[in-house]
């Protein structure tokens, strides 16, 4: 039996602890913001929080994530307006919106280790995230916006 908390709740998995993570995000707890991209770590896609974290949740066991605290797009703020999210709408990132949840919690990550980043803070940071509408520009306005490092 795995233990673990999501998105503040806590939750149990007795099925195999081999089982990705994202599995368990999207098909068990029914949290369908966090995608499905490669499904080997390396587009970002699937991008959660493990204790606060970012991880990629499609190369992530559920044996790893046991005693651990996961959060997912849908845990950042209960109204959709963490301050990550409304730099995000502030600027319209999106286009198709596939990999934005996956760009959004990298980003909160990145603010937690760092709360001023600089240009290359972000694109060491946020080079793993791959989008093909190829809104990267925008991504990196709005988290400076998040940052406060820009009006
Ligand atoms: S789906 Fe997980 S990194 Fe691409
Ligand atoms: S907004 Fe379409 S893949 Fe990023």
């Amino acid at each position: 039996m795995i233990k673990l908390t999501l998105n503040g709740a806590a939750r149990q998995f007795d099925g195999d602890p081999e089982m990705p993570l994202l599995w368990f995000v999207r098909d068990i707890a029914d949290l369908s913001g966090t995608k499905f991209g490669c499904g080997a770590g390396l587009c970002g896609a699937c991008t959660v929080h493990i204790d606060g974290a970012a991880a990629r949740s499609c190369v992530t066991p559920m044996s790893a994530v046991a005693g651990k605290k996961v959060t997912t797009i849908e845990g950042l703020s209960p109204t959709g307006d963490h301050p990550v999210q409304k730099a995000w709408m502030q600027v319209n990132v999106p286009q198709c919106g596939y990999c934005q949840s996956g760009q959004i919690m990298q980003a909160v990550a990145l603010l937690k280790q760092k709360a001023k980043p600089n240009d290359a803070d972000i694109d060491s940071a946020m080079q793993g995230n791959i989008c093909r509408c190829g809104t990267y520009q925008r991504i990196r306005e709005a988290i400076k916006i998040a940052a406060g490092v820009k009006a």
